[in-house]
């Protein structure tokens, strides 16, 4: 593709966000980084929340976690640039370990990766022995490691549904945890701190990790925003709180929502998620009516530019390692996961 070819493929998707000069400016950084992917034999993954005029123009494939870790254990390229945060660029190399994993920014962490350690972990386990443990993809690889499944926000329920326990440990994101006990009927506790002891009618045992971004959406919201537009169809990602999300109309994985908005016609959407996702799905849906209400941006997504990217590119920069030991032990909980769907 020609770099004038490259505009005109971002111009459409990026019109109604951006003023023409920027989006000639970002058609020129994609068409270098588009080449030198190919020089490189680099395959870029795109999260659904990497800005738009990003989202629009280099990825090889988005998508949710789910979807991403599946492409990153399927490559044959010998390079794969994540534009996404820390725990994903880390869940490709605990998955494809041969290759050489590369993350456009120095640091791009997540709050819920950052809530909880693999000595949080393993005090879990001795306080709760023969439990087993769940975890969210999205922590860090030593934490994976200790546990005997992940799960992403697309499979989390089938996940929990899958093992045959009447007591499971679901970690590190309280909301998370909630929702998923709300959707299959258990009983969830979240354990104090202090190792108080802990009521005896449960079936879950989450923890206190949450998304700063998520936490942020309040049923007050949802209240004001019903009342001005009463036919509005609301969607929550399940790290929001499980008020926010029983007073929404859908939740789901960041694919899902973006395929529900395709698949349904209602007047008015409202996304109860980070924002670049919103301009992502209006780009894509130019016929459907997004409420720009968000404000919401992930500081950490927010990290991974364009700009970023032709750099790693250029410099193999930042190159993401895992030590083997902890490496092979994540890889079995995330191939549990995978395998599971
Ligand atoms: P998805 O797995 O739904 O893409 O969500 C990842 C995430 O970090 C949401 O905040
Ligand atoms: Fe983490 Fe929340 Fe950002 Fe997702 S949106 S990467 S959960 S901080």
């Amino acid at each position: 593709m020609t770099l004038e070819e490259t505009y005109q493929m971002m111009r459409p998707k990026l019109d109604k966000l951006m003023p023409d000069g920027e989006i000639r400016y970002k058609a020129e950084l994609a068409y270098e980084i588009n080449q030198l992917k190919k020089e490189r034999n680099a395959i870029i993954l795109g999260h659904n929340y990497m800005e738009p005029a990003l989202f629009h123009s280099i990825p090889d494939f988005v998508g949710d976690s789910l979807a991403l870790s599946r492409k990153a254990a399927e490559t044959d390229q010998d390079i794969i640039v994540f534009c996404g945060v820390e725990f994903m660029a880390e869940t490709a190399k605990i998955l494809s370990p041969d290759k050489t994993v590369l993350l456009p920014a120095e640091k791009a962490g997540c709050s819920l990766a950052e809530s909880i350690t693999a000595e949080d972990v393993r005090q879990l386990k001795e306080r709760f022995p023969g439990v087993p443990v769940v975890t969210y993809v999205n922590t860090y690889a030593d934490v994976k490691a200790e546990c005997d499944i992940c799960c992403t926000s697309g499979n989390a329920v089938k996940v929990v549904e899958s093992l045959q326990s009447d007591v499971i440990i679901f970690l590190p994101d309280e909301y998370l945890a909630k929702n998923v006990a709300r959707e299959t009927g258990k009983k969830i506790i979240i354990p104090s701190r202090t190792g108080e002891t802990e009521p005896q009618d449960y079936q879950m045992i989450g923890w206190h990790g949450k998304c700063e971004v998520h936490e942020k959406f309040t049923v007050e919201d949802i209240e004001q925003v019903r009342k001005q537009f009463p036919d509005v169809l609301i969607l929550a990602h399940p790290e929001c709180s499980p008020e926010v999300v029983e007073a929404s109309d859908f939740s789901a994985s960041t694919t899902a929502m973006m395929n529900y908005v395709q698949e349904t016609n209602a007047p008015h959407y409202l996304l109860l998620t980070e924002c670049s996702m919103g301009d992502n799905i209006m780009a894509a849906n130019p016929d459907k009516e997004m409420l720009r209400l968000c404000s919401v941006r992930c500081p950490h997504m927010n990290q991974i530019t364009l700009e970023d990217t032709l750099a790693a590119l250029q410099k193999t920069q930042y190159v993401i390692e895992v030590p083997e030991e902890i490496r092979v032990k994540a890889a079995r909980s995330v191939q549990r996961m995978i395998e599971i769907g």
